[in-house]
């Protein structure tokens, strides 16, 4: 690179920096008097967000009790970016500040990137160096790009095993990791497990804080936010299980709850390679945009949608608890006024939908989509806390794809901790009815999965479930070209100690223009 040029590049960033809310480009230098007497970076380093010009970086300084005399100063942190691996070619440089009130954690925009590009990068404070990340732009948006490789994951509660997946995702040549949801698990079970959390569950911003700390410092999840990349949706345990927009399972008053959810929610991002932080002017400050758009050149566009802030209490509860359950008769799940997505969220992705021009249409979303009901000697029994109890929203996505003729419609899943290729279609299991869609659900990097016979029994009840597996944790790799959308579910059966490598559980795909999973392997 000519020096002109790296100058340019040099200021550009100072100015993108600069209109940015949670930077602040700096005149000094990082102040060299810092010296650290542990580790400050002890959470790793992570990348988000890919655009073809733009990527979000992150860190957050960890301050033991050794440095706490830093707590209450801002604190300089430096980014280097870099387009070589041995970080010799140096291409912007920021300074970023951080304080206690952000909890030390750091957000960095990188604006004027190079499409379809690698990048290195690393944090400094004072004399702390961070490890080395690796990120990835997404292509030029009307390159003709022929293929995208992903992992997608979801579900990693600490207590239940090693992440010995994203130790294997680690070293996957990969675009991104697609993670969607239950980052964090909420709840401590007192049950002897390979791990134990290590705080009270989880109910104030410096609790939250805790539990983020302890997930954040495990090696193999810290080698895989290294590694990729990352676009992110979370599910319920982010808050706590089975909660449904302002109502939590003990049917909490709304207000108390959502202040929860507003500690919980920024604990998620002051962890995450996100952008955009909780609403200020929300209620409670307990909002927070995570709902996304990706494209992929002329090859994919990737909508990440979420389930749990807009939607619908749970149909059918028992009178003073929320959350799911399985119900026989409720009247409720008919209720066309019932939402998932929440209208606006739901017209969004309508109107990109409709417009969108690339081959394939992946829609990310935190659950599974195809029904699970099973039929008993009392009547058809229905789980309220997936899509089944929401089938009037389930029924206006999928009428929205079929009625405006919607080409190669991929829904991406987890939550379920099982793995699933199924068909999608407007009368789930009627042969009659068209395959309009194809769905991959992934398992559960380590949170434990539904017994065998539960399995067999939902599988046994609906034939649009091609695929179905419980038993084994891991992720899904999927391989997205011009002609063919592949999922290869690569798990292992124990995912408790770290020399495990994975194999393969099965292969489905699904070609250009024939909707429906078909077995390759
Ligand atoms: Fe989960």
């Amino acid at each position: 690179m000519q020096r002109r040029d790296f100058n340019l590049l040099l200021q550009r960033s100072a100015l993108a920096l600069a209109l940015t809310p949670w930077t602040q480009a700096m005149a000094e230098p990082v102040a060299q008097r810092i010296s650290w007497r542990t580790q400050p970076f002890a959470l790793g380093v992570a990348s988000g967000r890919p655009r073809s010009d733009s990527l979000v970086l992150w860190t957050r300084l960890l301050l033991r009790a050794d440095d706490a005399h830093l707590a209450n100063k801002a604190l300089p942190v430096e980014l280097e970016v870099f387009v070589d691996a041995a970080l010799k070619q140096r291409v912007q440089v920021h300074t970023i500040t951080t304080n206690a009130v952000r909890g030390h954690s750091v957000h960095a925009q990188l604006k004027n990137l190079k499409p379809a590009t690698d990048y290195w990068y690393r944090f400094r404070c004072g004399d702390a160096f961070s490890a080395v990340g690796h990120a990835r732009t997404a292509p030029a948006l009307n390159a003709d790009v022929q293929q995208l490789r992903l992992a997608l994951t979801s579900c990693q509660n600490f207590e239940h095993g090693l992440y010995v997946a994203h130790q294997e995702i680690a070293k996957e040549p990969l675009d991104f990791v697609l993670f969607m949801g239950d980052y964090i698990y909420e709840s401590n079970n007192p049950q002897t497990l390979p791990r134990k959390h290590n705080n009270e569950e989880p109910k104030t911003l410096a609790q939250y804080r805790t539990r983020y700390e302890q997930y954040k410092a495990d090696p193999m999840l810290q080698a895989s936010h290294a590694a990729h990349t990352w676009v992110l949706m979370w599910d319920d345990h982010e808050v706590v299980n089975d909660y449904a927009n302002d109502l939590d399972p003990a049917y909490s008053d709304p207000t108390v709850f959502l202040k929860r959810r507003a500690a919980a929610y920024r604990a998620y991002f002051e962890h995450q390679p996100l952008w955009l932080g909780p609403d200020s002017q929300s209620r409670e400050q307990a909002s927070m945009r995570l709902h996304d758009r990706f494209q992929w050149g002329q090859l994919a566009e990737l909508w990440t949608l979420d389930c749990r802030q807009f939607r619908s209490h749970h149909a059918c509860s028992k009178p003073g608890s929320g959350g799911g359950r399985l119900v026989l008769s409720c009247d409720e799940l008919a209720d066309p006024s019932r939402t998932m997505l929440g209208f606006e969220q739901e017209a969004w992705l309508n109107e990109g939908l409709s417009a969108s021009t690339r081959q394939w249409k992946l829609l990310a979303q935190g659950t599974q989509i195809s029904s699970t009901r099973i039929f008993t000697p009392l009547g058809r029994a229905t789980y309220t806390e997936a899509w089944d109890g929401y089938a009037t929203a389930r029924e206006r996505l999928l009428k929205g794809v079929q009625s405006n003729q919607i080409s190669n419609v991929i829904t991406l899943g987890g939550d379920v901790h099982m793995n699933v290729a199924a068909n999608l279609r407007l009368e789930a299991n009627e042969e009659s009815s068209p395959i309009i869609a194809s769905e991959f659900v992934t398992t559960s990097i380590s949170s434990r999965g539904l017994s065998e016979s539960a399995t067999q029994t939902i599988k046994a009840n609906n034939s649009d479930i091609l695929h179905m597996r419980a038993d084994e944790r891991g992720y899904a790799l999927i391989q997205v070209d011009p002609q063919r959308v592949q999922c290869e579910f690569r798990t292992t059966p124990t995912p408790a100690g770290s020399l495990e490598s994975l194999s393969v559980q099965a292969v489905y795909y699904v070609e250009t223009g024939q909707p429906g999973p078909k077995r390759l392997a």
